[in-house]
């Protein structure tokens, strides 16, 4: 999965106004296709379709895949290797778009947005935690954080003051000076997790959070990931094969066969 926070251009457009989730029309923010979607859902993908081509073959990864999720909830998806998470992640965030179906996030349906205007609405509404944390070596670890309000418009105090409380809220205030690559996995992934949420974004996806940690330190990361979700009222879908993530989600879904089915229902298959 790519970095929105390095790879995508800037786009020249006048200031964001942040993250206001009450915004006027912008093509970060367009209008709810949808207002009277549910309260309470805040994303909901609708028969996904994704499948891939290889050579003569097309490879079905995701096949008339449905997901809805609550507002506040932490949905941990569980799934081997090679069983489409990564695939669906990008595109509950709009990085891709399937072959059929669509998403909808907070009563916007992000698959009829042109890439211009995807981007623009993840960088407002959706924050990302990768499996190798993916910060970038040249800023410190304070200007990490601050990146992504910086490309929403946020202002200088309003930016620093987010995220010298969101590193303090991850235990390494202490390191704002300092440049990723001295710290360990563990700390790295917190300031990942600390960028993810600061701009307080309605939406956290994460792709293996855990997978380059040990399982001390992940269980570390994922209980102050947790507490910090719940804090901000964010709202975190986590694809991950550590069966470790299940005490702390709220729901729980297994992919099978290109689709995913909710653990309660599938038990007694839990071999993810
Ligand atoms: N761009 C692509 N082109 C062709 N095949 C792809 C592409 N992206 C993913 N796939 C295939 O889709 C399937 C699902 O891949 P995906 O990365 O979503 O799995 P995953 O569940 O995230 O696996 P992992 O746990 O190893 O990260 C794999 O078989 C992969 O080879
Ligand atoms: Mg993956």
């Amino acid at each position: 999965m790519t970095n929105p926070h390095i790879t995508e251009p800037r786009i020249p457009d006048k200031p964001y106004p942040g993250n206001s989730r009450a915004g006027k029309p912008h093509p970060g923010n367009p209008q709810p296709d949808n207002p009277h979607a549910g309260n309470h859902t805040i994303l909901n993908a609708d028969s996904l379709v994704k499948s891939y081509k290889e050579g003569e073959k097309e490879r079905m990864v995701l096949d008339h895949l449905s997901l809805s999720v609550a507002q506040d909830d932490m949905v941990v998806l569980l799934g081997r290797s090679g069983s489409g998470k990564s695939t669906l992640l990008n595109l509950l965030s709009g990085i891709d778009r399937p072959d059929k179906g669509s998403v909808t996030i907070s009563g916007h349906n992000i698959t009829r947005l042109d890439e211009k205007q995807r981007t623009l609405f993840r960088r407002a509404h959706i924050g990302f935690v990768f499996q190798s944390f993916n910060l970038i070596p040249t800023l410190t670890v304070l200007e990490n954080i601050m990146l992504p309000m910086e490309l929403n418009g946020f202002g200088d105090r309003r930016k620093h003051d987010a995220a010298r409380n969101y590193l303090d809220e991850v235990g390494l205030l202490d390191r704002s000076d300092t440049y990723p690559d001295r710290l360990s996995g563990g700390e790295q992934q917190r300031v990942a997790i600390a960028r993810a949420v600061a701009h307080e974004p309605r939406l956290i996806l994460a792709d293996e959070p855990t997978g380059n940690l040990d399982y001390k330190t992940g269980s570390h990361v994922t209980g102050i990931f947790h507490q910090l979700a719940k804090k901000t009222g964010s709202t975190v879908i986590i694809a991950t094969h550590d069966q470790n993530m299940r005490r702390f989600a709220d729901h729980i879904y297994l992919f099978n066969e290109g689709t995913i089915h909710s653990a309660g229902d599938m038990s007694e298959q839990a071999d993810a």
